[in-house]
């Protein structure tokens, strides 16, 4: 249930998730009608990692719907000198009305949501991408229609932004495969936790080491980058394991026919992705960027507001 935080989207009902979407394509179509729906609200952004599209979306956001938000870099804070997650917590919750976080470990944006007080939204962890996941559906059904019964193939390293695209997946009835070598798999355990969120039993979550295989009949192919933040001194091994699962325009003809290319960003061209594909007529990425700004717009909303 959507109660006072947003810290994974296993937690949402399916039509939790969807009306956060109607609600995210009703402030985009209207973004006027909510401009003082959170007046004189204070959100704090605490970043332990950087950050353009969640930074940026998030602060104009806020902004637009009359609050203000507060940039909290880790190491400004007391926080990365050793105060507590959940002293931390208790003390913002005395001045905001809302955290969102971008952390490395995934408990600590759960530790933060148990002992703040007021909301606290993940704006990423090491395991789970949420307000990515959210602004990609929005963005599916923009260029795709209904979702339900729709193919999305992942190709690359399992990242949080795929674990995120997978349980919603399940919850909005799209099929999900993925192609990554060995190392670089979703552990079949997530799988099957999430597999048990599935809203028919039909939906394929096939794991393949096969590109092409994984993009057969695909309406969406998305990738994420080889190497995520943290993980940086691994970079020169997986430019050498991944290199054949680049998006390239040759891949993007084995999908379906009229295929989007996806990809959260910041894409790393001539890696994971050709410029070709990027800057293609198929490549929806920009409007994906875009969209983080209305979906987290809607998730303030949703747990800021009253009566949303
Ligand atoms: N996609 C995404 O979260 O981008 P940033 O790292 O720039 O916030
Ligand atoms: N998997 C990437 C996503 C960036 C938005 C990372 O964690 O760095």
């Amino acid at each position: 249930m959507l109660d006072k935080d947003l810290v994974a989207l296993e937690a949402l009902d399916p039509a939790e998730i969807v009306s956060l979407l109607d609600l995210a394509d009703q402030v985009k179509a209207e973004p006027g009608k909510y401009r003082t729906a959170l007046e004189g609200q204070t959100l704090g952004m605490i970043f332990q990692k950087p950050s353009t599209r969640t930074r940026v979306s998030f602060e104009v956001g806020i902004y637009q719907l009359g609050g203000i938000g507060l940039f909290l870099s880790s190491s400004d804070l007391q926080l990365g000198r050793g105060e507590t997650i959940a002293d931390t917590a208790k003390v913002l919750s005395r001045f905001v009305d809302g955290i969102m976080a971008r952390v490395f470990a995934h408990s600590d944006i759960e530790d933060l949501a148990k002992y703040a007080t007021v909301p606290v939204i993940n704006g990423l962890t090491d395991f789970l991408h949420p307000c990515q996941a959210l602004a990609d559906f929005q963005t599916m059904r923009e260029h795709g229609g209904a979702l339900a019964g729709k193919k999305l193939a992942y190709i690359g390293d399992a990242t949080n932004v795929y674990n995120s695209l997978l349980i919603g997946a399940m919850k909005l009835g799209m099929h999900c495969s993925i192609a990554a070598p060995k190392g670089y798999q979703p552990d079949p355990a997530l799988i099957e936790r999430y597999r048990g969120h599935a809203v028919s039993p039909d939906l394929q979550t096939d794991v393949t080491d096969d590109p092409k295989a994984a993009v057969a009949d695909a309406n969406f192919v998305y990738t994420d980058v080889w190497t995520s933040m943290g993980q940086e001194q691994e970079r020169q091994a997986r430019l050498k394991d991944l290199a054949p699962y680049q998006i390239n325009t040759a891949l993007m003809a084995a999908a379906a026919p009229g295929a989007k290319f996806m990809h959260c960003l910041p894409a790393h061209r001539g890696e994971e992705v050709t410029d070709a594909v990027a800057d293609s007529e198929a490549s929806i990425i920009f409007d994906e960027a875009e969209n983080r700004l209305h979906a987290q717009k809607a998730v303030m909303l949703k747990l800021m507001g009253t009566g949303f």
